[in-house]
């Protein structure tokens, strides 16, 4: 199987969108169809050899299922050995320390650990200290690397359907972000990557869930759900995180629902062609409606696929580039 590009890849570790450059993202979406057709096999293995022999372990002291099944397919996918760990069934539960518990996984010769928690910084703390591939599955509401990888190559995908252009790019699309801005780790990762790759990207939520300064990001803000649609080549609506409701974050779920639903009402102003997205779970009617989840612009499980091909290829480029430093810190 050629791989292009393996070589140009030089990071040891994926902890953020920030830290990446344009070139960089655009190379791990540029290496994601090849495992696409990986997957896509008729007939014949669904499997290549690229990790063979290597042990990935999936760390998630939250709970996940998209990205802990993903990131488990996509390693056996690539033939390596692959071990769950979940906060649950870990001795994490006993006190022991996220260092302790990395160093003993190390020390059965771990060479990739992706890891969840709900600590903002914990991936990058990691890869300071330890040696094995660390990849960033989510830390508090700090990043979500790969979840933004595979939406923008879903996004591309489209793109370059729809214009009938394999080389088209997103520079100039317009993306609208809605929802709990100031929680979410999707959307931060979002708006580094697709800022990066020359989007346009309007945020849209009540005040309360708008991080401050958040326009800094390159970002436009607004509370006012039609001026964020109008002109939208994208949707993605981010899970409300109901737990917060407490927190006074929102007034109350049925005003939130009148104000920020994506529903076939609100979407009006949208273009026919607007992509309809969320990184799921979803809240089924309350940020998002049901009908639009499963409706014919909604690309929702489109996403879950093609993170598979997505983290194969994240994963292949830090363990096989001929660039990347054996051992070294982040
Ligand atoms: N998108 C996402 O992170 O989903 P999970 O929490 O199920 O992994």
């Amino acid at each position: 199987m050629a791989v292009a590009n393996a070589v140009e890849w030089t990071r040891r570790h994926l902890i953020g969108l920030e830290d990446l450059s344009r070139e960089e993202i655009e190379l791990v979406l540029d290496t994601a169809p090849q495992f696409l057709a990986v997957q896509q096999r008729e007939s014949g293995i669904k499997k290549v050899p690229l990790l063979q022999g290597r042990l990935v372990v999936n760390l998630f002291l939250e709970p996940s299922t998209r990205t802990r099944v993903s990131f488990e397919l996509a390693a056996k996918r690539l033939s390596a050995d692959t071990l769950t760990f979940t906060s649950a069934n870990s001795s994490a539960v006993k006190g022991e320390s996220l260092h302790d518990t990395l160093a003993n996984i190390e020390a059965m010769h771990s060479d990739i650990v992706i890891i969840r928690s709900g600590f903002a910084g914990a991936a990058a703390i990691l890869a300071r200290r330890h040696r094995s591939h660390i990849i960033n599955a989510g830390d508090g509401a700090h990043e979500h690397p790969t979840q933004a990888l595979l939406d923008a190559f879903t996004i591309r995908q489209h793109v370059r359907a729809r214009r009938d252009d394999p080389e088209a790019t997103l520079d100039g699309l317009r993306v609208a972000i809605i929802g709990d801005i100031a929680n979410s780790r999707v959307a931060r990762s979002n708006i580094w990557g697709l800022t990066k790759l020359g989007a346009h990207v309007t945020v849209c939520g009540p005040r309360t869930m708008m991080p401050p300064h958040i326009e800094r990001m390159g970002v436009e803000v607004t509370s006012d759900l039609r001026e964020a649609l109008v002109g939208a080549d994208v949707v993605y609506a981010l899970r409300i995180q109901l737990e917060r409701q407490a927190t006074g974050a929102f007034p109350s779920l049925r005003e939130y629902i009148r104000l920020f639903r994506v529903d076939n009402d609100s979407l009006k102003v949208a273009p026919r062609h607007a992509l309809i997205m969320h990184p799921g779970p979803i809240n089924r009617d309350i940020e998002l409606a049901a009908d639009v989840a499963d409706g014919p612009r909604s690309v929702i499980l489109e996403q879950v696929s093609n993170g598979v091909a997505v983290r194969m290829a994240v994963m292949h480029l830090l363990a096989n580039s001929a660039s990347v430093a054996p051992e070294g810190p982040l």
